[in-house]
């Protein structure tokens, strides 16, 4: 598999790859649902790409883009974590069904965390679904300490 970095040119690629993830993450809800979705996850890559604070890797094989994770990277007044201020989340893991258990997932996200230990990030934190948490210990990932905890006021989790 070759591993790059996506570029403006990778915008439609990587929404289509958001499409599928969300398919298959939220199959309850309806196809108009998870297609506005995607389109508002375009004008993110749209406006975040170019200027960096989002990375996507995409890992190719014979040219098919089969594996994908994100980087969104976020800035807060700096703390002991963030003693630059810059933390990063792994969002969107995903491998096509016909390709998994291969490895790729764990290249592309292993890709990740290089280039966020290159743009000097002091931190990255993700949420594991249960099948992927081996995956990300095998990285290095450990439980932070904290517990994810979330106040929903939309109405829907998506
Ligand atoms: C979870 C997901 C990202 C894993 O992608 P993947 O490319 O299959 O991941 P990997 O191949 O790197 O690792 C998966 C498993 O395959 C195993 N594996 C890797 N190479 C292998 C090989 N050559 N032969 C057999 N197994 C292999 C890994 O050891 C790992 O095992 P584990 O489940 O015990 O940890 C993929 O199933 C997916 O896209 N799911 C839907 C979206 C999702 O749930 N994303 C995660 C959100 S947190």
């Amino acid at each position: 598999m070759n591993i790059r970095k996506a570029t403006a040119a990778d915008i439609d690629l990587i929404t289509e790859l958001r499409l599928e993830f969300l398919r298959e993450r939220s199959p309850d809800l309806d196809q108009a649902a998870i297609k506005a979705l995607a389109g508002r996850s375009r004008d993110f890559f749209v406006r975040r790409l170019p200027i960096g604070d989002m990375v996507a890797m995409i890992g190719d094989v014979d040219g098919e883009a089969v594996s994908t994770a994100f980087m969104v990277v976020s800035e807060k007044p700096a703390n002991p974590d963030f003693p630059d201020g810059r933390g990063g989340a792994i969002i969107n893991v995903y491998t096509r069904p016909a390709h998994r258990r291969r490895g790729h997932s764990t290249a592309v996200v292993s890709a990740l965390v290089e280039e966020a230990r290159r743009l000097r990030i002091a931190s990255l934190d993700l949420l594991a679904s249960g099948e992927a948490a081996s995956l990300y210990e095998r990285i290095g990932f450990s439980p932070s300490g904290y517990s994810a905890m979330r106040l929903s006021l939309s109405g829907s989790e998506a």
